[in-house]
């Protein structure tokens, strides 16, 4: 049975690809899941599996090298799906100092875990082995408004300290496969949505505040261009990769699907009306007033937006699910989890939502 490695699993998209990977496979793969529950970590995320007999759950931190290289003498490994990382922009650009440490140093660690693991005497790998690592179309820095696309060929340009220290990690991971031929793949996809994100991220932002009549803030002129993706369609887009993708390539995943920040909004405010029953007392909430432009994110980049013609023409991945299918699967999901919600917004979130829109 092929044992999995998933690191950050507890976030938003790793906790997705769990699920996804036990619908898919059911018993006949294991899952060691670790995480070092950050803010953005969360074991409610996986309680509907979390009693399987072939799922683990450990508590690390990636950066802790001894640790991770213990989990790897201690399970014989065949898949490392590397998602463990700070990944919001905004607290990036308060605090790089952990973004540098886990996004880098901590991949660092786990390309020596796994190669240190992996890797015979005589320079060879043990067969079947391979690391994805999960990277942001974010690194390719920002398009022009009115024209062309993110290749995987396009050069680097990260403009914030997320993306330069996900820039880094590539690279480090690029290194591993040039240098001691590490069997590795990259995925660099565009801006997910859907059940489980941690609502600092525009989506889930905007449907909770909504929802409580709270304003909604809109960065600069609100015609930044983001690609989303659903979030199940880059799970499936990880397990193709890794099994019918080429060693040591790298793949772009996202769906062509651009829109502006303002017609997000608009596209959830009209779709929470439609949802909410007549009678429920949220829907005379929800309305266009509480829009509010607030003072734009320093060095904002204009616009994503990915070329997925090699992801579709060499491993025949494409996206499932339409912006408005999964708008509406999202925003059911946060109705069917208020708990969820109020969980993790209370507390500490209060103060960083405080501290990041004050004044605002
Ligand atoms: P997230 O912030 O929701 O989750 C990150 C997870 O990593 C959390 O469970 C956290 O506890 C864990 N973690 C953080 N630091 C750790 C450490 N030092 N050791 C162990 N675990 C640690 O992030 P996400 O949105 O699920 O993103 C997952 C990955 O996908 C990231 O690498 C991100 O760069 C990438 N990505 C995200 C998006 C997006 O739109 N969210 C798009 C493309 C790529
Ligand atoms: P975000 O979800 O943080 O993802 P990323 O910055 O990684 O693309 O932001 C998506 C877009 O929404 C981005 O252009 C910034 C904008 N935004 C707002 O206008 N208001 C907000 O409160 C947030 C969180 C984001």
């Amino acid at each position: 049975m092929r044992t999995y490695l998933v690191t950050g699993g507890a976030g938003f998209i790793g906790s997705n690809y769990i699920h996804y990977m036990f619908q898919k496979y059911g018993d006949g793969i294991r899952i060691i899941n670790v995480d070092k529950l950050t803010y953005a970590g969360n074991l409610e995320n996986l309680k509907d599996i979390e009693d399987r007999e072939n799922y683990t759950f450990i508590r690390a931190d990636i950066c802790d090298s001894e640790k991770i290289m213990k989990i790897f003498e201690e399970n014989d490994i065949d898949r490392v799906v590397h998602f463990a990382a700070e990944s919001h922009v905004d607290r990036s650009i308060r605090n790089p100092e952990v973004f540098v440490k886990t996004n880098v140093l901590g991949t660092l660690v786990m390309l020596n875990a796994a190669r240190a693991a992996w890797e015979q005497p005589d320079g060879s790998y043990l067969p079947d082995k391979k690391f994805l690592h999960v990277s942001t179309d974010e690194v390719y820095g920002s398009l022009e408004e009115d024209g062309g696309y993110f290749y995987e060929t396009t050069p680097y340009a990260p403009h914030s300290p997320y993306s330069a220290s996900k820039a880094s990690s590539d690279m480090l991971v690029k290194a591993y496969m040039d240098t001691y031929r590490f069997p590795a793949n990259i995925t660099n996809c565009s801006n997910n949505y859907g059940p489980y994100q941690f609502p600092e991220k525009l989506i889930p932002l905007i449907i909770n505040n909504a929802l409580q009549g709270k304003k909604l803030p809109v960065y600069g002129d609100g015609k930044n261009v983001r690609d989303w993706l659903y979030v199940m369609d880059h799970a499936k887009g990880i397990d193709m990769v890794q099994e019918k993708g080429r060693l040591f390539e790298t793949y772009n995943i996202g769906g062509h699907n651009e829109r502006q920040n303002i017609q997000i909004i608009h596209i959830i405010l009209d779709t929470l009306r439609e949802m909410l029953s007549p009678e429920d007392p949220r829907r005379e909430l929800v309305t266009e007033d509480l829009i509010t432009y607030v003072e734009d994110r320093k060095g904002h980049d204009r616009r994503y937006a990915i070329a997925p013609d090699k992801i579709r023409a060499e491993v025949g991945w494409y996206p499932e699910t339409s912006f408005e299918e999964g708008i509406r699967l999202t925003i059911q999901w946060f109705f069917e989890h208020e708990d969820w919600m109020r969980n993790v917004t209370s507390g500490d979130y209060q103060k960083y939502y405080e501290e990041m829109y004050r004044g605002k």
